[in-house]
């Protein structure tokens, strides 16, 4: 079973470890292995304090799947200002058994919930087929920076989100 939850800060070595394995995973007819390594480099403390800050900030919902043993299975991030999605990984070692479209359904909820009607995102070339799948729109091509001048080609997608009950 898995269960979503808001992520705290004791989750955010696991949810950097899920970040760079699924990174990692990436066939790279979609990107080459040195711009993946830029977009998520080794673990270390100072990744882990960098999400530390991220689930602190106000600004950012931040999500985690856990399974049963409380694993970390994914995570999601979302800007709340921005209303935009900027994080949704798997652990490779769960992935294609409904973890990201469950972490992505709970977090439309959440937005939905918050007042937020739409969300947008930057796809990855490889995820863009899950987020079509999803009912996200391409909105054309763009670019993603990453740390220092690398920047990644992406798809800025978009998606209406249905209003919570009572909204
Ligand atoms: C994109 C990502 C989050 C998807 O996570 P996931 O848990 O594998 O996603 P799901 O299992 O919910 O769905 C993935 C696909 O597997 C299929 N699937 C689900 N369960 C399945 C099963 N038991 N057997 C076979 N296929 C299955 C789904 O139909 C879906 O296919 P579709 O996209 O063609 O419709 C994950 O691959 C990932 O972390 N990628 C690397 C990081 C990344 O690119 N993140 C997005 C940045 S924009």
């Amino acid at each position: 079973m898995v269960d979503c939850r808001q992520a705290q800060a004791a989750d955010a070595q696991a949810m950097i470890a899920v970040h760079h394995a699924a990174v990692r995973q990436i066939d790279q007819k979609h990107y080459p292995a040195e711009l993946l390594a830029i977009w998520s480099p080794t673990p270390s403390a100072e990744r882990t304090q960098w999400m530390i800050n991220l689930i602190a900030n106000s600004a950012t919902l931040a999500t985690v799947a856990a399974d049963s043993t409380e694993t970390i299975l994914g995570f999601a991030l979302v800007d709340l200002q921005a209303s935009t999605l900027k994080a949704l990984y798997v652990d490779p070692g769960c992935a294609r058994r409904g973890v990201g479209s469950t972490l992505l359904a709970d977090m439309e909820r959440r937005c939905g919930e918050r007042g937020l009607r739409r969300l947008t995102l930057n796809s990855a070339y490889n995820a863009t087929a899950f987020y079509q799948a999803r009912g996200y729109v391409s909105l054309g091509a763009t670019e993603q920076p990453l740390a220092g001048t690398a920047v990644m080609g992406a798809v800025h997608m978009s998606k209406a989100l249905l209003p919570s009950p009572g909204s």
